[in-house]
């Protein structure tokens, strides 16, 4: 009772000072109070940081789950790669805010991320602070900034509803060999020329953010192909919902869909629930709708082998050809807007299915530039 009395006593000071300057020095704790009843509040330590009042078996319960069905979002969980991509080992400081849960809650509470020697996975502590909140609410979700990483190009807001929480993550990190897409129809190659040090240049991986926006690709002014946007980019549903609209949709032999966020199992196949929102694909029956992934797939292959034939990409790292002592030249510096858009699209990882236009688009002028048509 004592204990409780205190973190009270301290949280509305706290919320005094909030609002009124300074406070004075803590009040005596108050002797006449009563005990509270037996069960929940009885003799229980309330810690730092848990909702007041948190109704421990709401979630963790004896047997059979009700409120919340965690244990389903367990399960589901296990299967994600979220859970077990491996790469929580990526703790170091520039890394554990996306690697870790114990980062992404550092930068969530706007204090300074540092290395994680004991990191677990991106979990259910990530994405929301049940302890805290009592219940399954997301951590964050308001609009994220993407860098640009483009000269000239400002940076832009992603705001994509509850699709905000992964755009945290599933965003570019900033690159600082910098195209300028003003120089896109240069043809100077005595002045202008881009200097490549290192073999990841690149938005790093999570750019499913930028793509679904259809930003992050080298345009050039003069290409053949306007670039345009698919539906997905401004249909009102996938606004609101965002990446979890297809991602977590209902979850199939719990192996796809939900907290496993994939869409297409070995077990299971394909999980078009998604697809088939209302208002969306009533009847579709694959995920390479219209051949949307096959006709992506083989522009990327086409590309592909155009950019090893020039010598810019490795094909075993999937890198480019660039380091500090043996940096990648190319002249005049708009070309190697083809490099830059195939790593977009390939680390986009849809297949073209999040902006199927906008990824095809940026992906044929790449060929058309590399063929030298214009
Ligand atoms: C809104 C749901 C919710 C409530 C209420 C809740 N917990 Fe949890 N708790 C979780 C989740 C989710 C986990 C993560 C592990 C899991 O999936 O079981 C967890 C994990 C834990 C763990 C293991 C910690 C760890 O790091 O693995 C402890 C201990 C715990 N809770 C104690 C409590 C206590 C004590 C209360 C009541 C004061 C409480 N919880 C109330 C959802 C809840
Ligand atoms: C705290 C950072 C973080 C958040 C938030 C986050 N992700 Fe991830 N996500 C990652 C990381 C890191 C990986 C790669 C994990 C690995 O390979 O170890 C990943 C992997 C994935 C994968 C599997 C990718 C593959 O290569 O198979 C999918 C799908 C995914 N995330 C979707 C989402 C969705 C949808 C959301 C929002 C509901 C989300 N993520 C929120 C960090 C995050
Ligand atoms: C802004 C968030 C963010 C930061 C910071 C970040 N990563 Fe990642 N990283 C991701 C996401 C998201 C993925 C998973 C993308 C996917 O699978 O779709 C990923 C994937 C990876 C992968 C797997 C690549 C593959 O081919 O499967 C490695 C390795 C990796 N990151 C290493 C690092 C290292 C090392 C650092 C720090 C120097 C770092 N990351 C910093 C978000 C981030
Ligand atoms: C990568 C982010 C992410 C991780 C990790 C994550 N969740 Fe979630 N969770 C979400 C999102 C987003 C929603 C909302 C889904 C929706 O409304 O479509 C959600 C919804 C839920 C819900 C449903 C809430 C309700 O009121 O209906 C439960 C329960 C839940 N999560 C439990 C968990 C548990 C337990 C874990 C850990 C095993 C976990 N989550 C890990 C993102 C995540
Ligand atoms: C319109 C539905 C839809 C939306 C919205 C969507 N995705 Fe996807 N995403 C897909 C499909 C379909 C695939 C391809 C899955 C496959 O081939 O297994 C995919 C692939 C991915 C992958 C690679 C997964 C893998 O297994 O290789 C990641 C990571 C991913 N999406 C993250 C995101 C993020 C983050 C967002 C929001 C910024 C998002 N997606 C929005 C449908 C969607």
């Amino acid at each position: 009772m004592k204990n409780l009395l205190t973190v009270l006593t301290v949280f509305a000071l706290l919320s005094l000072v909030a609002c009124e300057g300074p406070a004075g020095p803590a009040g005596k704790d108050g002797a006449t109070g009563k005990d509270g009843a037996k069960g929940q509040d009885a003799g229980f330590v309330y810690f730092d940081g848990f909702k007041e009042g948190l109704k421990c078996a709401s979630c963790h319960n004896p047997d059979t789950d009700t409120v919340f069905f965690k244990s389903a979002a367990t399960f589901q969980w296990n299967a994600s790669k979220h859970a077990n991509g491996g790469t929580a080992f990526e703790s170091g400081s520039s890394c554990a805010e996306c690697h870790t849960t114990e980062g992404f809650v550092q930068k969530m509470s706007g204090k300074t991320v540092t290395e994680q020697a004991n990191s677990s996975p991106v979990g259910c502590f990530a994405c929301h602070s049940p302890h805290k909140n009592g219940d399954f609410t997301l951590r964050n979700s308001s609009a994220v900034t993407l860098f640009s990483n483009l000269t000239g190009v400002a940076d832009y807001s992603f705001d994509y509803g509850k699709g905000n929480l992964c755009a945290q993550c599933h965003r570019p990190r900033t690159q600082a060999v910098k195209l300028d897409p003003s120089k896109s129809t240069s043809t100077d190659a005595v002045n202008d020329s881009i200097r490549i040090t290192s073999g990841r240049w690149y938005s790093h991986y999570g750019v499913q953010s930028q793509m679904l926006m259809g930003k992050g690709g080298y345009e050039w002014s003069n290409a053949p192909e306007a670039v345009s946007n698919s539906f997905h980019t401004t249909s009102t549903s996938i606004k609101a919902d965002g990446c979890t609209i297809c991602h977590m949709t209902k979850a199939q032999g719990n192996y796809s869909g939900g907290h496993s966020m994939r869409l297409e199992t070995e077990e299971e196949g394909m999980n078009l629930n998604g697809c088939k929102t209302s208002g969306c694909h009533a009847t579709i029956t694959t995920l390479d709708y219209k051949g949307a992934m096959t006709t992506t797939h083989k522009n990327l292959d086409t590309l592909k082998v155009l950019l090893a034939q020039a010598g810019w990409l490795d094909t075993l790292t999937m890198q480019a050809k660039a380091s500090s002592t043996k940096p990648l030249v190319i002249k005049p510096s708009q070309k190697a807007g083809a490099l830059w858009n195939f790593f977009l699209v390939e680390h986009d990882l849809s297949a073209g299915v999040h902006n199927t236009a906008y990824a095809n688009a940026l992906l044929r002028n790449s060929i058309a530039k590399m063929r030298g048509q214009f």
